[in-house]
């Protein structure tokens, strides 16, 4: 087969030797994500030479049973078949140290246990805690962390890797930021919005800043609306503990969502830095225009998925999932119509939108341009004329579309719309690596460019806040959509006059 030019530059970039320890070993996020995300890793050879993995759980076990484990995940995740001598190599350097993350014990059995992968590699070696666990424990943890001396290591660099969600109001998000620094220098901090990771989202740096054309048009002058979908096909699974309290504004728009805002609005950054970059989306995100509680029922729309069918099959509404309390006014469906209010999109809609068991699994970013000023063609094809419209689809088949109108071939001028289309996948003819596998490298390397900073963590809640706390006072019960649909009607009254949701 003819070589690719394009897959060029697909290698990784050094990872200093490294032990990464994994607090909550054995949750679901890392049987899921970051094991199989390590094993990856590991085949791509872009895991560092020296590399250890300790695995910290309630769970008495032996290491060589959470060794099994992890191979049991790792099958059944990977997104690769697993290589039989590249999965052997990397368990062999896994240790399991089991208590309650408030036990003294664990931590001093840990400094053990690192310190003898250090002796016998006979260097030291960088450390980094992955906190995996119930959010209640992260305080305790870094706590332990650091009355244990484990929080520094004078021969290496020592991180710490925090899990969403960091918080769930402004108040415990600025309370835990004040309890981690308190330990933690916030260049050791790597607070992960996993979206971030995804080379869909990079690309749109890409986008913007390394194209020319698209950037003169990237104002309130040329831009009409943008349009931001993450939409899921699935329900909430067996996670009704968790998803009860947050619901889709804290578990998707509040992290993921207002990012990908971010990234659209946000100005150029001086250079490709963790702090220009996240200083230029700081900014966007203190631009966005709080809602008063006057305003919010107009700009905010919640609804609660109902009975109906995914994927072909019967599906139960929300209430009905196992684990949801009776009459929970969750939102599973939330949209919003923000403003960012500065020189460049003031005037301009960014809406956003988000919620489990509706059509299809989509997330999209849709920039509208204004419609053309005047048509000098008046024959009745010229109705087809529709305002140019780039889509960035992030999610399932990675790419850029652009909408243009075009002449359809005939006597007549009858204009259609057409769309030019770029894929990820059938350019680089590469599987994107998943999210994870770039944040866990990435915070090895002490690189926090893709990382959630404390201000931006805070300034993002101070957006969500007043909406959470608002709905919370009104009575529900809340509007409810067909599982399986485009979602609730009351969405479509965000909208300004002429605006249409896009397709799930
Ligand atoms: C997580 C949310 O952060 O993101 C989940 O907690 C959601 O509820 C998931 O399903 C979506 O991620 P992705 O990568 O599948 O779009």
């Amino acid at each position: 087969m003819p070589e690719n030019p394009l897959t060029k530059g697909l290698e990784r970039m050094p990872v200093a030797p490294t032990t990464l320890v994994i607090f909550g070993a054995t949750g679901d996020l890392a049987r899921r994500k970051l094991l199989p995300a390590l094993y990856n890793l590991a085949h791509d050879g872009a895991l560092p030479e020296r590399f250890h993995l300790v695995g910290v759980s309630r769970k008495e076990k032996a290491h060589e049973d959470y060794r099994a484990e992890c191979e049991q995940a790792i099958r059944r995740f990977s997104r690769r078949k697993p290589d039989e001598a590249v999965l052997k190599g990397l368990l062999e350097n896994v240790k399991y140290v089991p208590g309650t993350f408030d036990d003294d014990a664990v931590y001093s059995e840990l400094g053990k246990v690192l310190d003898e992968f250090e002796r016998l590699a006979g260097e030291p070696l960088n450390r980094a805690f992955y906190l995996s666990t119930a959010p209640t424990f992260f305080p305790v943890i870094v706590e332990e962390l650091g009355s244990s001396e484990l929080a520094q290591h004078e021969q290496g660099e020592v991180r710490l890797i925090v899990e969403k969600p960091f918080g769930t109001t402004l108040q415990e998000a600025r309370e835990l930021n004040r309890r981690v620094l308190a330990i933690f220098e916030e260049h050791q901090v790597f607070r992960i919005d996993h979206y971030l990771g995804k080379e869909t989202v990079q690309n749109m740096m890409a986008f913007r800043f390394a194209n020319g054309m698209f950037e003169p048009l990237w104002n309130r002058n040329y831009i009409d609306s943008v349009q931001i979908t993450a939409a899921e096909d699935l329900g909430i699974g067996s996670r009704a503990d968790y998803y009860d309290a947050a619901g889709a504004l804290r578990d998707l728009i509040q992290n993921h969502m207002l990012q990908l805002l971010c990234h659209v609005a946000m100005e150029p950054p001086v250079s490709f830095t963790a702090e220009e970059v996240r200083n230029e989306k700081v900014k966007v995100l203190q631009a966005i225009l709080k809602p008063t509680a006057v305003e919010i029922p107009e700009m905010s729309v919640r609804a609660q998925y109902g009975r109906g069918h995914s994927g072909g099959d019967a599906v139960p509404g929300y209430l009905e999932e196992e684990g949801v309390p009776e009459g929970s006014n969750t939102e599973t469906y939330a949209a919003l119509r923000l403003e960012v209010d500065n020189w460049r999109w003031a005037g301009v809609p960014f809406y956003l939108r988000t919620g489990k068991r509706l059509g299809r699994k989509i997330t999209e970013i849709a920039v509208t341009l204004k419609p053309v000023p005047h048509l000098a063609f008046s024959q009745d094809g010229s109705l087809g004329v529709q305002p140019n419209q780039l889509v960035l689809t992030l999610q399932p088949n990675e790419g850029v579309s652009l909408r243009l109108g075009a002449k359809i071939p005939g006597t007549r001028m009858i204009i259609r719309p057409v769309n030019m289309e770029f894929l990820y996948g059938t350019a680089f003819l590469s599987q994107s690596p998943e999210a994870y596998e770039r944040l866990i490298t990435d915070a090895m390397r002490g690189d926090a460019t893709l990382f959630t900073r404390n201000d931006e963590v805070e300034a993002q809640w101070q957006i969500c806040d007043p909406i959470v706390a608002a709905w919370s006072d009104q009575p529900g019960p809340l509007p409810s959509y067909e599982s399986g649909s485009q979602g609730p009607k009351e969405a479509e009254g965000l909208l300004r006059e002429g605006d249409s949701w896009r397709a799930i």
